[in-house]
């Protein structure tokens, strides 16, 4: 996230600072996601998903009529990202291997919504345990995709 603080065009917030009390300002929400045209959602693989204060932002920002169903379409034409980290490391991210299956494959969920509500849903970025020593060097990673996410 500091890495990405390097760059004016990138807006960043935090939610968790943002709704210590988790009382979410659906309005403001919705207005900022109109402002911006890449929306990135960045969080710590929890128990292989978001936690639970993003659940809650999909369940009450994104609603019906405004982002889905009759008229809501509101976030046509917007590009997501899910940028993770994860305490496993990336082999445990397979078939055959201790988690079973990849991060994208733990993440359809998140991609679903996005794209029924008309998102367009970018590959995911994904650091696996990434303990002091590579930070430096997944923060240069990370800021590159979130920049340029179709390059890989
Ligand atoms: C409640 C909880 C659930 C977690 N679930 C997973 C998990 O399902 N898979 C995984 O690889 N790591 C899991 N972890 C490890 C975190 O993903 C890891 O500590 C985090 O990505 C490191 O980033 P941070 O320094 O920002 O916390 C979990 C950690 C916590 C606290």
């Amino acid at each position: 996230m500091n890495e990405l603080k390097n760059h004016p065009d990138i807006f960043i917030r935090d939610l968790y600072q943002e709704y210590q009390n988790w009382s979410i300002d659906v309005e403001k929400e919705q207005q900022l996601l109109l402002e911006y045209d890449r929306i990135v959602l960045q969080f710590p693989f929890y128990w292989f998903s978001c936690p639970p204060l993003l659940k809650k932002w999909f369940d009450d920002v994104l609603t019906y009529g405004w982002a889905h169903g009759p008229g809501g379409e509101n976030l046509k034409g917007k590009e997501f990202m899910i940028a993770t980290t994860t305490g496993g490391a990336e082999e445990e991210y397979r078939v055959g291997g201790r988690n079973m299956f990849t991060v994208e494959e733990y993440l359809r969920p998140i991609e679903g919504t996005i794209i029924r509500c008309h998102g367009t849903f970018l590959p995911a970025f994904t650091s696996h345990n990434p303990h002091d020593n590579i930070l430096k060097n997944e923060a240069k990673r990370y800021a590159k995709h979130v920049l340029s996410p179709k390059e890989g």
